[in-house]
């Protein structure tokens, strides 16, 4: 028995020592350096390398690095049938809460203007009379700590899901028209969805549109789940007015892409919430022991719902 961390894309050294260091003698392995693969019957994977799971018949389970499942579903090679689980400890959930609440922040109190005054010793005393209006796409763990941050900054929240079920707090929306309806509603239109064949494309020129003029689109989800060529026109026509990107279709987003130059677009290189190793590897250990004993991995998800 043996699990395998397989993510070439990340630094996985800090993973396996806290692995090694939490559990002594357990058999951890981290791709290429694989051994004999019919020992594993667990594998953490992010951005696993080509043919992988074709090559594994003993594995029972699979788990992301992370809180998003896209990359292993999408997998050709991934059996139908096999448990597929994801990484989202309550820090993930915290520090998205505390990243969304920050640029909300930033974007309703101006901040940006405050470094162009400073920059010309300019003092503009001023604050505005309310607090934004904040909807959530999409209210899973993440959204549900960020909504509960955002009340206690007595922030109206709404929220958007395919259930329109949500927290008591938080007015809820479901369907197109709901959150069409949402987006013209809120000051910061908050993406927090996990990207399947629905939600792929769901900020397109036509909900950009339906947002108020100068409010803010901020997306922590994934890239794919904007179309990036609707952004750049629609920021143009003032809807939104400003855009706060941590995740891009293409990641590193590339040198010549015009979002970096853009005046009214703030980018974070998908720093939002990323996976802490201590928690990360503890929840693994975890879940490869609730394998072993014949359960679910933690945090299984659907494979054809995509979450
Ligand atoms: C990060 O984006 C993750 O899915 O954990």
């Amino acid at each position: 028995m043996a699990l395998l961390i397989a993510a070439p894309t990340r630094d996985t050294d800090e993973l396996a020592e806290t692995l090694n260091r939490l559990e002594p003698g357990a058999d951890i392995r981290v791709w290429p350096d694989a051994g004999e693969l019919s020992e594993i019957d667990f594998a953490i994977c992010w951005k696993q390398p080509e043919g992988l799971f074709s090559r594994l018949p003993g594995l029972k389970a699979v788990t992301s690095l992370g809180a998003g499942v896209d990359g292993i579903l999408k997998d050709p090679d991934l059996p139908r049938d096999l448990p597929v689980g994801r990484l989202a400890g309550p820090r993930l959930a915290s520090n998205m809460a505390a990243y969304v609440t920050a640029m909300t922040t930033l974007h309703w109190r101006d901040f940006p203007g405050f470094m162009k005054d400073q920059a010309a010793r300019r003092w503009n005393q001023w604050a505005p009379e309310h607090p934004p209006v904040v909807g959530l796409m999409g209210m899973g763990e993440m959204a549900r700590m960020t909504a509960s941050a955002l009340e206690a900054l007595d922030t109206p929240v709404h929220g958007w899901n395919r259930s329109g079920k949500g927290p008591d707090t938080v007015t809820m929306h479901s369907g197109d028209r709901g959150l069409v309806e949402m987006a013209a509603t809120v000051d910061v239109l908050v993406c927090l969805l996990p990207l399947t064949d629905q939600t792929r494309g769901i900020i397109h020129a036509g909900l950009l549109a339906a947002m108020k003029p100068g409010a803010c689109l901020i997306n922590t989800g994934r890239g794919e789940h904007l179309v990036e060529a609707d952004l750049l026109s629609a920021l143009d026509a003032g809807r939104p007015g400003r855009a706060i990107l941590d995740v891009f279709s293409t990641e590193p987003l590339p040198e010549s892409h015009p979002f970096w130059q853009h005046p009214r677009i703030l980018i974070t290189p998908h720093c939002a919430s990323i996976t802490l190793t201590e928690e990360a590897a503890r929840l693994a250990l975890e879940s490869w022991r609730r394998v072993q004993a014949g359960k679910p991995p933690l945090g299984q998800v659907e494979p054809d719902r995509g979450y």
